[in-house]
């Protein structure tokens, strides 16, 4: 079996997760869930970057211990994406002692090897955004921009990584690993960043000014840099088990230059390990053109959608919606639409058809395909294209395109529906008629099982309802299960089940 290790990104915990949070984890589980499928062994690793300014400061608005803060909103994260369906295998929180362990080790082995450095530091300071600020990041009336909040001048000392030394062998890696980078074109990106003269990156914060991190093992008077903390995240929860590298870690565009792409390899590098195999780089979920966040919050928070209808809606509208690596608008609207259109008028209607006329003309019991004529062959062959079309879209990541394939054939099965109109074939007592009928409610049950099959890692639960009310127990081999053949002949099917209830008009949602 091959090993596949994928990790998100960590979200901070200075508030409450929202969509854009729900949707990269919900991201990496189809990718994780696709892998099982495919045959690999799969390691998903999830979890909560709890350190830092921020959070020290939520927690004291809250007027609580920062540790204390940090239990209950992780907690709230993690509860978040056990609803969500996210089969992570490990979830990481940066206060545990096995992750501050591995970053005491590191740094220690960093600075005995002088990759890590102590030097006074003259600068001016943001406290909202953490980070030293640089004369080219003034506005040209020589003003700050408002995102770094209040800066102030320091003169302290502090501990440096070597950055500057590595960055030739970053540009030469880049240069020679056209893959680090999904979609490619980041990749340029970020050589374009590199063109300038990396500075070395200040690791230490003083206690004074931060107390909420992991204190520097050679200086117990400075917490480290929430940044170089968090990083080795991916690293630290599998030291133990040989999983390093990660084929992917899955991060936003916007934690990629610097951090992801830039930090990251060089941290690595230094301790004489290799960097990830690639970054998978998804874009934002957008709402009036601007970045989803807490405070961006609109009349309709979109985590409600969940209680309204349901995991599976929802996984199913962020994974065919989103084309991975750009943004995406999220409007209830088309939430709306794409429930109604695609879910419970086309796969739940399906299902209803199925379910009514094999009770109705079979006794509930699926007979066997007798006949392959025209209306038969082409669906047999549209499905063979399907599937072999969907799961390479899914080894690229395409799962948009491969989702709204999916549905085309579930349309094409409706259409083949329409064609045989078994409501009429039931009235005939011709035996050509009556083979016809028993060949069409095999074959759309047929299709119909392995149409939810090959949704399976975007919609877990609704394949496996649907599955169960065709009375059809899938085995472990998922290509095995993807063959047309005669998997459900003398199946006893459910009467009814009320899948995607009520489709509600655009205009009013309930
Ligand atoms: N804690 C850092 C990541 C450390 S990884 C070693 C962080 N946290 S975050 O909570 O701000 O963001 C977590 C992830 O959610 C990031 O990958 C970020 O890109 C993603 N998203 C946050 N808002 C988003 C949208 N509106 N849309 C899509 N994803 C975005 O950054």
């Amino acid at each position: 079996m091959k090993s596949f290790y994928i990790t998100t990104a960590i979200d901070y915990v200075n508030g409450s997760p929202h969509l854009g949070h729900a949707y990269e984890k919900v991201l990496t589980d189809v990718i994780a869930r696709f892998r099982r499928q495919m045959g690999d062994q799969v390691h998903f690793l999830t979890g909560t970057d709890e350190h830092g300014q921020k959070v020290q400061a939520s927690a004291r608005k809250r007027g609580i211990d920062a540790q204390a803060f940090v239990d209950e909103t992780a907690a709230e994260f993690r509860a978040l994406y056990d609803k969500l369906g996210v089969s992570y295998d490990d979830f990481i929180r940066t206060t545990e002692p096995r992750h501050k362990q591995v970053v005491r080790d590191i740094l220690q082995k960093l600075f005995d090897a002088g990759e890590i450095y102590r030097a006074e530091y003259h600068g001016f300071y943001s406290t909202r955004q953490e980070q030293f600020l640089q004369e080219k990041d003034r506005l040209p009336d020589g003003s700050w921009p408002e995102i770094f909040g209040e800066v102030s001048e320091i003169v302290e000392p502090n501990y440096f990584f070597r950055l500057r030394k590595h960055q030739d062998w970053l540009i030469d890696y880049l240069k020679t690993h056209e893959d680090f980078i999904f979609p490619k074109y980041r990749q340029k990106q970020v050589l374009e960043f590199l063109k300038e003269p990396l500075n070395d990156l200040c690791v230490s914060r003083p206690k004074e000014r931060l107390e909420w991190g992991i204190p520097l093992p050679f200086d117990e008077g400075y917490v480290t840099y929430v940044w170089f903390d968090a990083l080795l995240n991916y690293y630290s929860a599998v030291v133990d088990k040989g999983l390093w590298p990660a084929d992917y870690n899955v991060i936003g565009k916007d934690i990629l230059v610097p951090p992801h792409a830039v930090y990251w390899p060089i941290m690595l590098h230094a301790c004489g390990l290799p960097p990830p195999k690639s970054l998978l780089v998804h874009g934002w979920w957008l709402q009036s053109g601007a970045k989803m966040s807490k405070s961006t919050g609109g009349a309709v928070n979109p985590l409600d959608l969940i209680a309204q209808f349901g995991v599976d809606a929802f996984r199913y509208f962020l994974i065919r919606e989103m084309n991975v690596g750009q943004d995406s608008e999220f409007t209830v609207e088309q939430f709306l639409v794409r429930y109604n259109s695609e879910l419970a008028n086309n796969l739940g209607n399906l299902v209803n058809r199925t379910l009514n006329m094999t009770t109705r003309f079979a006794a509930g019991v699926l007979p066997a395909a007798e006949v392959v004529e025209d209306p038969e062959r082409e669906l047999h062959e549209l499905w063979t294209r399907t599937r072999d079309e969907v799961i390479s879209l899914a080894e690229g990541f395409q799962f948009h395109t491969g989702i709204e394939r999916t549905i085309a054939f579930v349309t094409a099965t409706n259409a083949y529906i329409e064609k045989r109109a078994p409501w009429k074939l039931g009235k005939s007592a011709e035996p050509k008629d009556q083979a016809l009928l028993r060949t069409s409610l095999a074959t759309m049950a047929e299709a119909l099982r392995l149409a939810v099959a090959l949704l399976q890692h975007v919609t877990p639960g609704t394949t496996e309802k649907i599955n169960a009310v065709l009375g059809y127990q899938p085995g472990a081999d998922w290509p095995a299960e993807l063959q047309w053949g005669p998997k459900l002949n003398g199946s006893k099917v459910a009467a009814a089940l009320v899948l995607f209830p009520r489709p509600v008009a655009p205009d009013k949602p309930a």
